[in-house]
């Protein structure tokens, strides 16, 4: 959450801070800032509540703000209302070092009171201006403001990059990381730092991405870094190989339409490299057919709509594997005291690499022992530095803030590790493994069947998007995929809507079912088809409209009771909720569109939730 990018160089700092904000806006959209520092104007700090382009129109682009030296950020509220005292940069009261910050300073209250008790007074409400002021505080003390910078880390708790601009290094500026994202970027006579490499890939695919308890220096022909005792460190560069057309819109109305239209190429590209004469192979992988056969158990951990793929594969891999398979939200897992041990995978999938509670749950499995294999989408996210194992799902940027190629490629990831685990075990017949492969390699060609039919779910969302409430319901995958489903939908829509087990609607939910409630049916699964059709029954009985979801063989069936059905291809039952899911994607897609919402950055959220 907040994003931060900075700059060092000879062109002017202001237009490339606020088009490197541009694209990190979907950490967060609370206000904006940047702060310049030029020899005539000195340190100017500039913000304002609102979207970007508040900030925008204030500073013309960036270029009303002298200098080639800069910080910027764009926020995700947590200490404090957004508005415009509140957004960052923040000042010291001297005015001179201004500080960007994305994370939490934990222990703020303790540090403000102290500094408030010699005689400082604040601004904010916030817990970043405390570094602003410990800093200008340590720097009067010491006169250096790199020592200021050691006491200053020495003194605060929790989780922070931040960016810091001192009035009197006018050729440098600082970062700082622990437990929040940053990297460096290398350019020609410039240098940088970003949340994500998104806001500088204009600039350069050269970057180094700073660990915990680094401290850099940054100017522009040079980016020295330090570790947390002060000593020089070495840092690898990195090369981004896709450039910055992956990051914009590139016609389209909205990144996640595009998105959703990227996704049979993402699997494609997820897909392809890991499946060699017809059988699937993870080069990357370091645990050996030994160690696969020893695990007892595997626990899958996520949030959000990474959770929802590990509850895919909950059904899924224990399906393949025959092995206990538990999916747990991170923000639960890392607080219930988690029975892991080193006789345990535990699997984590995250898009961005950097979820708090996700890092969080995945630290703690570690120091318990288990092994970790991480599914990410985010080239060298902490969440991947810090696994055992990684496996990339190369889906590209994602910058909408709701996921749809993220989820789909970690989806066909899952599974494939399913069938790896699965041959090298042994629980998946001969035929069986090779009709799944079948219909992996399939794959991609048929999502592309299913977003041929998109003006057929336009229509439908036309008809229901005055709807307030609505209901998902499904059994087994189809429960699984209905999580989903409706998460797609209340995210960028804002209607109230919930998903079931279909099993379980007579335990309460069937009471709110009243004339005229949608209910979005999910009845691909095909063992449990009739079930679900006699829960289609129950509702309408009770009522409802109902929209459903099947497959091409069942649709026939379905239509005789439900007037309104989608249909995905035939495929395999493990790919079910892959097809199915595209459907739902462009349901909430175009309710939102009816409903002009802001579909890219939803009211509330962001993209990365580096906050408890
Ligand atoms: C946010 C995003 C979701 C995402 C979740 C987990 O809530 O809006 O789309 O599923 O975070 O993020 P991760 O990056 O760990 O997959």
């Amino acid at each position: 959450m907040c994003g931060i990018v900075g700059y060092v160089g000879t062109e002017q700092a202001g237009p490339i801070l606020l088009d490197g904000l541009e694209r990190l806006e979907y950490r967060g959209y609370d206000s904006a800032g940047i702060a310049v520092l030029s020899n005539e104007k000195g340190l100017q700090v500039k913000k304002a509540k609102g979207r970007l382009k508040v900030l925008s129109a204030l500073v013309d682009g960036g270029k009303a703000v002298e200098g080639s030296i800069g910080i910027g950020h764009t926020r995700w509220a947590t200490h404090g209302q957004p508005n415009d005292v509140n957004s960052h940069p923040h000042l010291s009261e001297d005015s001179r070092i201004a500080v960007v910050h994305n994370g939490i300073i934990e222990n703020y209250v303790e540090i403000k009171e102290y500094l408030m008790g010699k005689g400082i007074s604040f601004r904010s409400e916030t817990d970043t201006e405390v570094v602003a002021q410990l800093l200008a505080y340590h720097y009067r003390q010491t006169g250096d403001i790199m020592q200021a910078v050691y006491r200053m880390l020495h003194r605060i708790e929790g989780a922070y990059a931040l960016g810091i601009l001192c009035a009197d290094m006018p050729d440098a500026f600082i970062a700082v990381r622990k437990d929040a994202p940053l990297l460096l970027g290398y350019g020609q006579g410039c240098s940088f730092i970003a949340s994500d490499v998104t806001a500088i890939i204009k600039h350069t695919r050269e970057v180094s991405y700073m660990e915990d308890g680094e401290v850099a220096v940054v100017r522009a022909d040079s980016i020295r870094v330090y570790n947390a005792l002060g000593r020089p460190v070495e840092k690898e560069h990195s090369f981004i190989d896709w450039d910055v057309s992956a990051a914009e819109k590139g016609g389209y109305a909205h990144f996640m339409f595009k998105e959703i239209m990227e996704q049979p190429e993402a699997v494609r590209k997820t897909i392809h490299p890991r499946l060699k004469d017809r059988r699937v192979v993870f080069e990357e992988l370091k645990m050996s057919p030994e160690e696969i056969r020893a695990l007892q158990r595997i626990v899958i951990v996520a949030c959000g709509s990474s959770y929802h793929v590990g509850m895919v594969g909950k059904y899924n891999l224990e399906r393949l594997l025959r092995r206990p398979v538990e999916t747990m939200l991170a923000s639960e897992f890392r607080y219930c005291d988690p029975l892991v041990d080193e006789h345990t995978l535990v699997i984590v999938i995250s898009q961005s690499g950097e979820t708090l509670d996700t890092m969080a749950a995945l630290r703690q499995a570690k120091s318990l022992g288990a092994h970790i294999l991480s599914i990410v989408n985010v080239v060298g996210s902490s969440i991947a530095r810090e696994s055992d194992e990684v496996l990339y799902t190369w889906a590209g940027p994602e910058i909408a803030v709701a996921t749809t190629k993220a989820y789909s490629t970690q989806l066909v990831l899952l599974n494939m590790l399913g069938l790896y685990f699965g041959d090298i075990l042994g629980s998946i017949p001969a035929e069986e493994y090779a009709s799944i492969v079948e219909e992996l390699q399939a794959l991609p060609a048929k999502m592309e069947e299913v977003l041929e039919n998109t003006d057929r779910i336009k229509y439908l969302a036309s008809v229901c998007f005055n709807h307030s409430s609505i209901f998902f319901i499904g059994r087994n995958l189809d429960y699984a995929l209905g999580l989903e489903g409706s998460l797609k939908l209340k995210e960028i829509s804002y209607i109230h809507c919930e998903a079931y087990a279909a099993g379980e609607l007579k335990h309460g939910t069937i009471s709110l079912i009243e004339d005229g409630t949608l209910v979005v049916a999910l009845c691909t699964y095909a063992p449990l088809f009739d079930k679900s059709l006699s829960n289609i029954v129950e509702v309408k009985a009770r009522g409802a409209d109902v929209l459903a979801l099947t497959d091409d063989s069942h649709a026939e069936e379905l239509r005789k009771t439900v007037p309104n059905v989608l249909t995905i291809p035939d495929t395999h039952t493990v790919f079910k909720p892959s097809l199915g899911v595209i459907p739902l994607q462009i349901f909430a897609y175009y309710m939102a569109l009816q409903r002009g919402c802001d579909i890219d950055k939803p009211r509330n959220l962001a993209k990365s939730v580096t906050v408890e």
